[in-house]
Formats: structure tokens, C-alpha cells, sequence
């Protein structure tokens, strides 16, 4: 995979980071069920180290994030739906990073793409301990 195409894979992970950042921060403001809303609060914080890594790994290539984010989907009023929402969310990171990291060969990506796919899951796990509770 040529270096352009890494940073721009890059790119469309690091928007994927940003906008579960912004869902989780927004969610976690309007959850009424206090372990929740911060769990959610929790998470939030670390996507935006997801961002972190990822913006490393884009500028050290030569590239820049880029801030462009789609429309966002938050979920719904209800904690049920948000939390469904937010299990997507995982789940979508998780299974794009997996593919990801069988066509990539650069050792530093993989290696921080494993480390995002093992703290996704973590997060799938929180959101859907919460779910079952309901
Ligand atoms: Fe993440
Ligand atoms: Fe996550």
C-alpha cells in the first residue's frame, strides 16, 4: 500500500474517532442515568486519544487530519437507542480496523490500529453490560 493511501485510510479513521468523540461528549451531557453518562464521559476521552495516536501516525507521514466530519447520528432521546448507537459505533471501528490491518504492512500503523481494536472492544463490552441492565 502506497504512503498516500495509508494517509488517506488514515484520514477516514481519524474523522470515524472524531465523530464517535463528539457523540459520546454529547450523549454523555443529556444521559440521565448517572453510570451512564459517565462511562460514556469516560469513553468520550478515549476516543480522543484514538485521535491522538492516529494524527500522529497521519503528520509523521507527511499528511494532515483532516476535521471534515459527516452529519452526526447521536442515537435518540432514549438511553436504550443512544446505547445501541454507541454499540454500532464500536462495532463498525472494530470490523473496518480489522480489515485494515490485513492490508496494511506498516509495522507502526498495525501495531496502534491492534491497540485501538482491543480498547474498542473494551468499549463494546461497557456499552452492552449497560444495555442488558435496562
Ligand atoms: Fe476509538
Ligand atoms: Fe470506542
Amino acid at each position: 500500500m502506497e504512503k498516500e493511501e495509508i494517509i488517506k485510510m488514515l484520514n477516514e479513521d481519524f474523522v470515524r474517532e472524531l465523530e464517535a468523540t463528539m457523540i459520546y461528549s454529547y450523549n454523555s451531557f443529556i444521559i440521565e442515568n448517572c453510570d451512564s453518562s459517565r462511562v460514556t464521559e469516560a469513553i468520550s476521552v478515549d476516543e480522543m486519544r484514538h485521535m491522538w495516536w492516529l494524527a500522529d501516525l497521519i503528520t509523521k507521514r507527511g499528511g494532515k487530519p483532516t476535521m471534515k466530519h459527516k452529519e452526526l447520528d447521536f442515537g435518540g432521546d432514549d438511553l436504550k437507542s443512544q446505547l445501541e448507537r454507541q454499540i454500532q459505533l464500536e462495532t463498525e471501528g472494530i470490523k473496518i480496523y480489522s480489515q485494515q490491518i490485513e492490508e496494511i504492512d506498516d509495522e507502526e500503523v498495525v501495531g496502534v490500529l491492534k491497540h485501538i481494536i482491543d480498547e474498542e472492544k473494551r468499549h463494546r463490552k461497557e456499552f452492552r453490560m449497560r444495555l442488558e441492565e435496562l
